[in-house]
């Protein structure tokens, strides 16, 4: 495990560096125990058996009980994702082994239309294999996750359904979320020279700019349409604390979705709009001082309110793809500030916990009473992520 060392010396380094700077988390540790606990962590994805049925997903904190789920559920791409990430990060193979016998988990996924979450369960897992095995049969599954994603698309509405539930509620029900599942599109259609993919998701992307922001740049998480018309019917929520409300990880998930599409399209528009709502995220006068942010800016009972470490790492990666674009220090700043702040022994599990999971303290759904402050997998996924990119961007700065 030399390499992950080696990478968390630099990542040491660079968050005591980043302590070191005016209003930022003065209290990240020594990097060697921290160094250490990470190291015992990863180690634990190896030591999870592979299961063709079912795939960790969270653990309730307090029964230590995991979570599992089958592949239908959104978040199944993520622990073959994790273990892709870990093999980039470390260069150790046993963690390559292991990604290449969870990947195929998720495949049948690519033919399932029943949810727009396509995107999350295909590219994650299969998008993150082919970073690093240039092999044929991944991009089939890409390509096909896409083609089963579009027929999700209502030229009339401009957007992607997300769900299916809750028809005596919503007619056509498309949540900020959804922007990740472009990601799918954008690149199904570079693999396959296919524009349809690339244009579904610009509208997609467009129809979502015109209609999910406030005035101040946070978003709604569910815009309800009429899919005969196109018109809006309603700006609701369904995992934050009421419509009116700032779910943290929809905030994320509008930052990275507005950036990733920048990434495709250079349309500067979206880039703006990422700008603007990282911005909202950033000063908002309820993000506590460490940057992991409560799981809604507007809980009324913050800051006694969970917090929510998965949307921190969706920001950090985000923010980190932002400053790439833009050159902006505050985005650097910020998300290592986020960075250093989880790799701390307040965020980071416990190792005497055996399980396959990082770090503690996300939320999944507060209004449904489910994951709240506990280990969930996509916070592990968005951070390893965040760490590869950082990577990048400090080598070549
Ligand atoms: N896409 C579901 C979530 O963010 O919880």
């Amino acid at each position: 495990m030399k390499n992950v060392s080696f990478i968390s010396l630099i990542l040491g380094f660079a968050s005591l560096v980043t302590a070191c700077k005016p209003g930022i988390n003065p209290q990240v540790k020594t990097t060697s125990a921290i160094t250490q606990k990470l190291e015992t962590r990863y180690k634990m994805l190896l030591d999870y058996p592979v299961d063709s049925m079912s795939m960790p997903r969270s653990m309730n904190i307090k029964t230590l009980e995991i979570r599992k789920v089958p592949s239908k559920d959104w978040t199944s791409g993520f622990f073959a994702g994790n273990l892709w990430q870990l093999y980039r990060l470390t260069g150790d193979s046993k963690y390559k082994e292991q990604a290449q016998k969870w990947t195929p988990f998720s495949k049948k996924e690519s033919v399932n239309s029943n949810s727009h979450d396509v995107g999350f369960k295909v590219f994650c897992s299969f998008g993150e294999a082919l970073k690093v095995e240039n092999k044929k049969e991944y991009e089939a599954v890409i390509i096909k996750g896409a083609e089963t994603l579009c027929i999700r698309f209502n030229p009339k509405v401009g957007s992607i359904r997300s769900w299916d539930f809750n028809k005596e509620i919503w007619d056509y029900p498309v949540i900020i979320d959804n922007m990740m599942n472009l990601e799918l599109l954008f690149e199904a259609s570079k693999l396959s020279g296919n524009n349809k993919y690339r244009d579904v998701a610009i509208q997609h992307a467009n129809t979502t700019l015109k209609n999910h922001f406030r005035k101040d740049n946070s978003c709604y998480h569910v815009i309800d349409y009429n899919p005969t018309t196109g018109e809006v019917k309603k700006k609701t929520t369904l995992q934050g604390y009421n419509d009116d409300s700032v779910w943290a990880r929809g905030q994320g998930w509008a930052v990275y979705g507005f950036t990733m599409s920048y990434r495709y399209t250079k349309d500067p528009a979206y880039l703006k709009q990422a700008e603007a709502t990282a911005k909202f995220f950033m000063t908002n006068k309820n993000l506590p001082e460490d940057g992991i942010p409560y799981w809604d800016f507007k809980d009324t009972s913050i800051p006694n309110a969970a917090r929510d470490v998965s949307a921190a790492m969706v920001m950090a990666s985000a923010l980190y793809e932002l400053y790439g674009y833009t050159k902006n220090d505050t985005y650097l700043a910020f998300a290592d500030k986020m960075m250093a702040s989880v790799q701390t022994d307040k965020y980071i599990l416990d190792t005497t916990i055996k399980a396959p999971f990082l770090f503690d303290h996300s939320t999944g759904n507060w209004p449904k009473h489910d994951e709240i402050d506990e280990p969930i997998i996509y916070a592990d996924y968005y951070f390893l992520e965040a760490l590869i990119k950082v990577q990048r961007l400090k080598g070549s700065k």
